[in-house]
């Protein structure tokens, strides 16, 4: 096994997940907002020091996602964060995407390969494993357009070719919105439109499905449908996507949350799980959430010092639960 395929595996490790702490300033600036914690680079250090050195974490995450400006940071006791991660055995990876830019009339693309060569030997350097590159499918009025998606593929395919020259493992992250008032089967149809182009552009640009790591959307009706599906129907046209269009020979699949509920995007990983299961599904399948871990996690602490120790106990609560869907046997009791 070489070292990416090695890396991959780890990732994948049963029972455990990746955690996405790759939120940007701006967007970090966002949920900090709501709760009125300033919004400063040490704020945002500490922020993440709370989540890092939560007891116990490594039985649940095999990695973390990190920001450009937190993989310099360091931890109160004056350790680089990668090499603080690294020392409990959790992987430091790196969001390398950098922002979108208008496609069409209303449709965008994400931008990041300008120089990404160089960025990725330097995050290398600094400790990072493993990569991540987003990009955003809205579903609308004649949305997604064939050529938003094709575009979006073609540069998410570099990128991936890039890290893995780099000795990097990428996470390809075609996400669908939940955005929107278009249906469950709507929904379908985008994510399986979506996973067939990414992979005929990723086989194009000759990227190693072993070292490879899908983060995908959950098939679900839009948010502001009206449409209610359970977790098992969810699981259902979810498995059936995956199914139909991702190689066999792909590392693993990883879900993002979305903004889904927490509850939700435990409840639904748990059925995914499954069902993939009882279908023999090819690859390992876990969470790789942002918001649904931590969101619970920024209410119980609000920037304040002394709310640290029960904001942790949260944390390590919400990655256990997940971690247990990441097996199929979470139960909400
Ligand atoms: P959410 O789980 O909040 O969707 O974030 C996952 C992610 O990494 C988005 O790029």
């Amino acid at each position: 096994m070489n070292t990416l395929q090695n890396t991959a595996k780890t990732l994948l490790a049963s029972g455990k997940g990746i955690l996405a702490a790759d939120e940007s300033p701006s967007t970090n600036k966002k949920r900090f907002d709501k709760y009125g914690i300033p919004d400063t680079e040490d704020m945002r250090r500490k922020w993440r020091e709370l989540l890092f050195t939560t007891p116990d974490i490594e039985k649940y995450l095999s990695g973390i996602i990190l920001y450009e400006e937190t993989l310099g940071q360091e931890t109160d006791s004056g350790m680089l964060f990668p090499e603080f991660l690294a020392g409990r055995g959790i992987i430091p990876g790196i969001k390398v995407d950098q922002k979108t830019e208008a496609f069409g009339k209303d449709e965008e693309v994400t931008k990041g390969l300008d120089g990404l060569a160089e960025r990725l030997s330097e995050y290398a350097h600094m400790g990072a494993q493993f990569t991540k590159w987003r990009a955003v499918i809205r579903i609308g009025e004649g949305t997604p357009s064939a050529e938003c998606v094709a575009e979006n593929a073609r540069r998410m395919a570099e990128y991936a070719r890039l890290s893995q020259q780099a000795g990097l493992v990428p996470i390809v992250e075609p996400e669908v919105l939940l955005d929107g008032n278009h249906s469950f089967a709507r929904c379908e149809e985008v994510v399986a439109n979506t996973l067939k182009v990414t992979f005929d552009a990723v086989h194009k640009a000759g990227v190693a499905l072993d070292s490879l790591l899908l983060k995908t959307s959950m098939v679900l009706p839009g948010k502001e449908s009206g449409e209610k599906r359970s977790p098992q129907e969810v699981a259902e046209a979810t498995v059936r996507v995956l199914m139909a269009g991702v190689p066999k020979e792909v590392a693993g699949i990883v879900f993002l949350s979305g903004g889904q509920t927490p509850q939700e995007a435990t409840e639904r990983l748990n059925e995914i799980v499954k069902t993939a299961q009882a279908k023999s599904a090819p690859w390992p399948l876990t969470f790789s959430y942002s918001r649904a871990l931590q969101d619970p996690v920024m209410a119980a602490w609000q920037g304040i010092e002394e709310n640290t120790a029960k904001a942790q106990e949260v944390f390590k609560r919400r990655i256990s639960e997940t971690a247990a869907a990441s097996r199929g046997e979470f139960s909400a009791e």
